[in-house]
């Protein structure tokens, strides 16, 4: 399942391959899951712990901080976990490595196909902000140095 903060983006995630799709702001986001990847945190924290079935794990690597509250992962028994792909980079640089290739071996099969928005050169790089902050972006946003 994906989450989306305006309906309009939903058909893009689910082309990407995701079963369904809720927006950000409904209350109920359905069946409990086993697990959450938040790319996003922020307010929206709170409301995907509580999306996390009994012993469900919530990977957080969002630069969007949030807060979690302890007791709400004591009653389902529930775990958050950071993640920053910098630290593995320094700290284990062998694994690092070794997803980088993996990586790169799935994109020159065509298995994975990154979906870019638009492309921006490094001088536009203020249009490109202006793009995500518009929050109308399907995709990534690129510069092109
Ligand atoms: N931990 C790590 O190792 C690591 C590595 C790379 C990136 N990150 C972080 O991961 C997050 C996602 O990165 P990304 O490259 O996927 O970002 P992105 O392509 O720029 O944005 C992904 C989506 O985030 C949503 N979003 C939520 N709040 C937003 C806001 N205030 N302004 C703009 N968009 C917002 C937007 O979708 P909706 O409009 O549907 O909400 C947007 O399409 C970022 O916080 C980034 O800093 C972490």
């Amino acid at each position: 399942m994906g989450a989306v903060s305006d309906p309009g983006k939903a058909a893009f995630v689910r082309g990407l391959g995701a079963d369904d799709v809720i927006t950000y702001d409904r209350q109920d986001w359905g069946e409990p899951v086993d697990y959450v990847l938040d790319a996003v945190g922020g307010d929206l924290l709170p409301s995907a712990v509580t999306a996390l079935a009994p012993h469900g794990r919530l990977v957080a690597y969002s630069s969007g901080g949030g807060t979690v509250a302890a007791y709400d992962l004591l009653v389902g028994a529930k775990s958050v976990i950071g993640f920053q792909m910098a630290l593995i980079a320094r700290g284990r640089p062998e694994l690092y490595e070794a997803w980088r290739r993996e990586v790169w071996r799935l994109y020159e099969a065509g298995e994975l196909r990154p979906a870019v928005h638009a492309q921006f050169a490094l001088e536009d790089a203020a249009l490109a902000h202006a793009a995500i902050e518009e929050r109308s972006n399907l995709g990534k946003v690129v510069l092109v140095p």
